[in-house]
């Protein structure tokens, strides 16, 4: 951004790194296009201060050195061009250069994971990318999490490296919502299992007021609490992981408030008609499918209270119109809240977009992995070298 408005980027080859992974169908093409929506701005401004600029961005995991023409960022760059209303020409075999870039022209450089080295961030790689810019730019905040040449290692041999703005929102968003929160900080950590988001939860554990779990998450730790389960989605073995996360957050003043109710089925389906009772009464041939009228009451309350609330996950099957109650009423009550929101992780977008929140969630990250790794308190490569450009190591 300062680079443009110092009249920086006038005349310069911009090279952005943007994260353009996005879902594709047989039918319409592109199924969402938020991340293009979400990467238009960086081009924007390269092409308002007068450069000439290349984005590249992976397109699924295709096998280096093949490509297919499913991994083609064809589709993207056909999207991109109606959203800026500009022409953006698709270049393939891009990385020994010789092809031209002009001030105001866009090139969208080809799938860069087909590119050999890419995902092990080669070094002699990451040089030639380095070779075709004058300006790197980091845009991908879904990414950074990954340490590959376009993400970290061409950070150090561009000429110049900055962050997007992209990048610099999400960052800013998440800070704000972790680093320097308005309390009480609330975060819901949904999903099927502990062990997938086990370092989540201690890391919140300890930074947040009120820990909400849900999802088959929150199984395990009603089992903690004693309670049986029955053919709940659960994790018997990560019963003591459950308890000492309770008492981490209680040694800190905070609370994992848990289901008092839940909507049990006797299967996991669309059809299975709901019953709903309270945790003791949960039969051994029951499966949980949902938090019930009161836990979401409760919950409700504690997040229309919030200053600030992290969500990540859904906390029932909420695919399932029987079982989408508990999620309906965490959607609705993080749109009433005043509080500063942020949500990330694509299940809990489908569930924002389901119950029409969109507008009024403060920040929807465009992170998956990346989003997950910021919660779990990681050091996200692809930020940490361009941190590392800055203080001039790598100049
Ligand atoms: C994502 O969709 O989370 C990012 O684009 C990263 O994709 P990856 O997991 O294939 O690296």
């Amino acid at each position: 951004e300062n680079l443009c408005k110092q009249g920086l980027a006038q005349g310069k080859r911009v090279f952005i790194r943007a994260d353009l992974n996005v879902p594709l169908n047989k039918e319409e093409g592109i199924a969402d296009d938020t991340r293009v929506r979400a990467s238009a701005p960086a081009v924007k401004m390269a092409l308002d201060a007068g450069a000439g600029v290349m984005i590249t961005s992976h397109l699924g995991r295709p096998t280096e050195g093949e490509f297919k023409p499913e991994n083609s960022l064809a589709p993207v760059a056909k999207r991109l061009s109606e959203l800026l209303g500009c022409p953006v020409r698709l270049q393939a075999d891009w990385v020994d250069g010789g092809f031209e870039v002009k001030p105001g022209d866009v090139v969208m450089l080809e799938n860069c994971r087909i590119n050999k080295g890419e995902k092990k961030d080669d070094d002699v790689l990451a040089r030639k990318y380095g070779k075709l810019c004058d300006i790197y730019v980091n845009d991908a905040f879904g990414t950074a999490h990954r340490a590959e040449a376009s993400t970290h290692g061409i950070a150090k041999y561009a000429p110049t490296a900055c962050a997007g703005p992209l990048l610099v929102g999400e960052l800013d968003a998440l800070g704000k919502a972790l680093q320097s929160p308005k309390r009480p900080l609330v975060a819901i950590v949904a999903g099927s299992k502990v062990s997938t988001k086990l370092t989540i939860l201690k890391s919140l554990a300890d930074k947040v007021d009120q820990l909400v779990v849900g999802g088959g998450i929150a199984n395990t730790f009603i089992l903690a609490e004693g309670h049986g389960v029955g053919k709940s989605l659960c994790e018997a073995d990560l019963v003591p992981e459950a308890k000492a996360i309770i008492a981490a957050a209680k040694a800190k003043g905070g609370d994992v408030p848990l289901p008092t109710d839940v909507v049990v089925a006797k299967e996991f389906s669309a059809t299975a008609p709901a019953r709903t009772c309270a945790v003791a009464d949960i039969a051994e041939d029951d499966m949980v499918l949902d938090i019930g009228p009161d836990t979401a009451k409760t919950l409700g309350d504690i997040l229309r209270k919030a200053g600030t609330i992290v969500w990540n996950g859904p906390v029932g099957v909420f695919e399932f119109a029987n079982f989408a109650g508990g999620t309906k009423a965490i959607a609705q009550a993080v749109a009433e809240s005043a509080a500063f929101s942020i949500a990330g992780g694509g299940d809990t977008i489908a569930a924002i977009n389901q119950f029409h929140i969109e507008d009024k969630v403060s920040y929807i990250s465009t992170g998956g992995g990346a989003f997950l790794e910021f919660l779990e308190g990681k050091t996200l490569p692809a930020v940490a070298i361009l941190e590392e450009r800055a203080k001039g190591n790598h100049a």
